[in-house]
């Protein structure tokens, strides 16, 4: 298959791009500007530049990674995230649409309010979404419900691998090496998801063109207290440097669901997903 990748210089895309570099498929990797591992320009919020690039490499699907993916950022500049994360998606719909591409699309747990009992999601849930971050991502999600392109909606929770930009893994294990103290919350619940695992699943619903909404996270809930209590105990890191505090205690800018997690039976049975325990991925990330 020939795949193109937006948003290929992130935290995603980065891992989509690894696994397909040792797979049979050829991809081009795309961002807004050219740098990091991107070879071709596409801002998805300037359609010219996604035809421009589809035009010439013609591929079977599009993986679309690229997003203003900062919570607290979408809810301050809120055009900005309304631009790239609906309009863009928005201009994928059409090319997709044009030239008969299959639209793998990555979405957010974030569309809920984390207030199910029991905190695991099916994909048939209704959404709340409580923050404009989530807004945008289920609207983004409408655009492409509503249309008749071929295509696969992953929706994910709390991603974490290595990268040069911080993830809640890598930015925890730093901090305590550094002997530096670390805020967690306790009464944040979440399903952690190894990037890897979700760039395996791109790939897959790429590959079988598997059309509706999947649902991609780890298998085990874990607080952000629990996971650097793991992180501390793995790397025999010292767990006194972690600070328990409240969700009440942080000024954040965006309201966040308190508990998700995602019941992944579609995903595996469709996908052939399975979930990387999150004690097997930190000897992954750091090997
Ligand atoms: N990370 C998580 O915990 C998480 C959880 C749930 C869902 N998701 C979803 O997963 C997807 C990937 O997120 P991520 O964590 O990989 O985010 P990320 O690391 O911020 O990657 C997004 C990439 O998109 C690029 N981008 C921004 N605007 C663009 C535009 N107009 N055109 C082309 N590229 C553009 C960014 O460029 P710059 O590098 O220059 O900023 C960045 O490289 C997003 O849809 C996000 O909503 C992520």
């Amino acid at each position: 298959m020939k795949i193109l990748i937006t948003g290929s210089n992130g935290l995603v895309g980065n891992a989509i791009h690894k696994l397909l570099t040792n797979s049979d498929h050829e991809h081009i990797n795309s961002s807004w500007s050219l740098g990091g591992i991107a070879s071709h320009v596409i801002d998805i919020t300037d359609n010219e530049s996604i035809e421009k690039v589809v035009d010439e490499f013609r591929p079977d699907a599009i993986i679309n990674s690229a997003a203003m993916a900062n919570v607290d950022n979408c809810e301050v500049e809120r055009d900005k995230c309304w631009k790239v994360n609906v309009d863009g998606v928005k201009n994928l719909v059409n090319t997709c649409d044009n030239y008969g591409i299959h639209l793998v699309h990555i979405s957010t747990d974030y569309i809920f309010d984390g207030k199910k009992v029991g905190g695991i999601y099916t994909e048939d849930d209704e959404p709340s979404p409580q923050g404009f971050y989530a807004e945008s991502k289920l609207a983004g999600e409408k655009v492409i419900l509503s249309s008749s392109v071929s295509s696969s909606i992953l929706r994910t929770i709390l991603v974490y691998g290595m990268h040069q930009r911080h993830n809640i893994v890598t930015f925890v294990k730093e901090k305590l090496e550094k002997g530096e103290k670390v805020n967690l919350v306790s009464d944040q619940v979440r399903m952690p998801t190894y990037v890897d695992d979700l760039a395996r699943a791109c790939i897959s619903a790429a590959e079988k063109k598997a059309k509706g909404i999947f649902n991609i996270s780890g298998d085990k809930h874990m607080s952000y207290l629990d996971i650097g209590n793991t992180i501390a105990e793995y790397f025999s890191l010292d767990k006194s440097l972690i600070n328990h505090v409240k969700t009440s205690d942080l000024n954040q800018a965006a309201k966040r669901p308190l508990k998700t997690g995602f019941d992944l039976s579609k995903s595996i049975s469709t996908l052939d997903y399975s979930a990387t325990p999150f004690i097997d991925s930190l000897e992954f990330i750091f090997l």
